[in-house]
């Protein structure tokens, strides 16, 4: 079966072959230091190994859970930010139908999001829509502590208690977070909750592949065997070899690492494929958060095609000649749809009479590509097969390794995020939270 593969003919009008594999020794220190699990942020590097020692118990009893949850809930929210909310989000949204709110129910309950924004419209329109429809939850925070997810499970476990009753309640909440420490691991344990665990040594936006993604994939009906299955694959691969020829991980990061030197600072991940949305909100939080740092960092963005090609399109092809992109190339889509004959042909449309929506597609894919090079934007292409859960856990496993080993190039440390804390500290003071009086004052002054 084919691998998904990254493909870098269109980068090199910006740079040469050799000065990529100028990187070789570079980015065979830094795999080494990866697999040995020595280099920056060690104790964050569980996530490296973590798809071939996935417990085949584990997996039985997220499925298991999973079931249950399936025949007791039309909804199912997933309470959670960043890391313990996206690659979740992610995975659920490329392979689930893109009308899954107006399809007639199946099995699969609808998936929900909340924790991950503090909108109090969002919030009270969720209770209200939860008032009468029956639906479970799962809690997800690696700290136990973040504002956000505990806001929102405060207000959602008061719902569910009032609605159900405590103990039924109980049943239908699954909390996952540290194996000891945290708020939320004492209210769990209080309660009786079903529990899963964040592997200490898994910071969250590489724990896709544990429960925290696991679980709320597997309500939603996916295979999540099959999503370790293809991570597994691309794992054997990195462990093999760090030659940039022979390692896809190696490759795009050396690619993107000299464009960045050549001062193409932004990098644009580009879809084809409208449920490919939040693969790139994931990819972008990913890269973002371990790159950009210490004043260093490519920053992520992310593009529609071919919508944003009737908005950001125009940017791309004549604005500053800063940026690069990287598409997501799906070969195969899941269904096949032909263009129609039409007898008075007054859109002009026979041209493209039972010919397939993808190969207009795929044109605009190789027009856009053709044109963007043309205009001064190098272009990566990562040729995915289809996007099924086999293909998305290659793709998982390989951004991931790819981002720490372009962390490692930039000279930072992908596996942390001192940044994040600077809002939270000035939002505490402004709210007045104990502890926090000393801020209080100070940024009292400011307003
Ligand atoms: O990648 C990260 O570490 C962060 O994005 C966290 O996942 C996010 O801040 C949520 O943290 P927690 O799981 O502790 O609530």
């Amino acid at each position: 079966m084919k691998n998904i593969s990254v493909n870098i003919d269109n980068v090199k009008e910006f740079t040469t072959i050799d000065e990529i594999m100028e990187l070789q020794t570079e980015i065979s220190n830094h795999h080494k230091s990866l697999m040995d699990k020595t280099g920056k942020g060690n104790d964050f590097l569980g996530w490296t190994s973590l798809p071939g020692e996935i417990d085949n118990e584990l997996i039985d009893s997220i499925n298991e859970v999973a079931a249950k949850i399936r025949e007791k809930a039309e909804i199912f929210i997933v309470i959670g930010i960043g890391g313990s909310y996206l690659g979740a989000r992610a995975v659920i949204e490329a392979l689930s139908n893109n009308f899954e709110a107006l399809r007639k129910r199946n099995n699969n309950p609808f998936i929900v999001y909340a924790g991950h924004n503090i909108g109090e419209d969002y919030l009270s329109e969720l209770l209200e829509i939860l008032d009468d429809r029956d639906y479970a939850m799962t809690v997800i925070s690696k700290s136990g502590t973040t504002t956000e997810p505990a806001l929102a499970f405060r207000l959602l476990k008061n719902h569910l208690e009032n609605k159900y009753g405590k103990e039924e309640a109980r049943t239908r909440i699954i909390a996952i977070t540290d194996k000891s420490r945290g708020a939320l691991k004492k209210l769990a344990g209080n309660e009786g909750y079903q529990t899963y665990v964040v592997p200490d040594d898994v910071g969250g936006r590489y724990s896709v592949l544990t429960p925290v993604g696991l679980l709320p994939i597997a309500v939603a009906g996916f295979d999540i065997k099959k999503l370790i299955e293809g991570a597994v694959v691309i794992q054997k691969l990195n462990a093999v070899t760090s030659v940039i020829e022979d390692n896809p991980m190696a490759l795009y990061a050396a690619a993107r690492n000299v464009l960045y030197g050549k001062g193409k600072l932004v990098e644009i991940l580009v879809n084809y494929q409208p449920n490919l949305y939040y693969l790139t909100e994931w990819w972008k939080q990913l890269y973002g958060e371990s790159e950009g740092k210490e004043g260093k960092g490519i920053f992520p963005a992310g593009v529609n095609f071919t919508s944003d090609l009737h908005s950001m399109g125009q940017y791309i092809q004549e604005g500053q000649r800063i940026l690069f992109e990287t598409v997501l190339s799906v070969d195969n889509p899941k269904k096949e749809v032909k263009i129609p004959f039409d007898d008075d042909n007054l859109d002009g449309l026979n041209y493209l009479a039972d010919r397939r929506v993808n190969e207009v597609n795929k044109m605009a894919e190789l027009g856009t590509t053709i044109a963007h090079v043309e205009g001064g934007v190098p272009n990566i292409k990562i040729e995915i097969p289809e996007v099924s859960e086999y293909y998305i856990g290659q793709l998982i496993y390989f951004f991931e390794i790819a981002c720490a080993l372009s962390g490692y190039i930039l000279g930072v440390n992908p596996f942390d995020q001192p940044g994040v804390e600077a809002y939270k500290r000035n939002m505490f003071a402004l709210l007045a939270k104990p502890g926090f009086e000393k801020e209080t004052e100070e940024i009292r002054k400011k307003i």
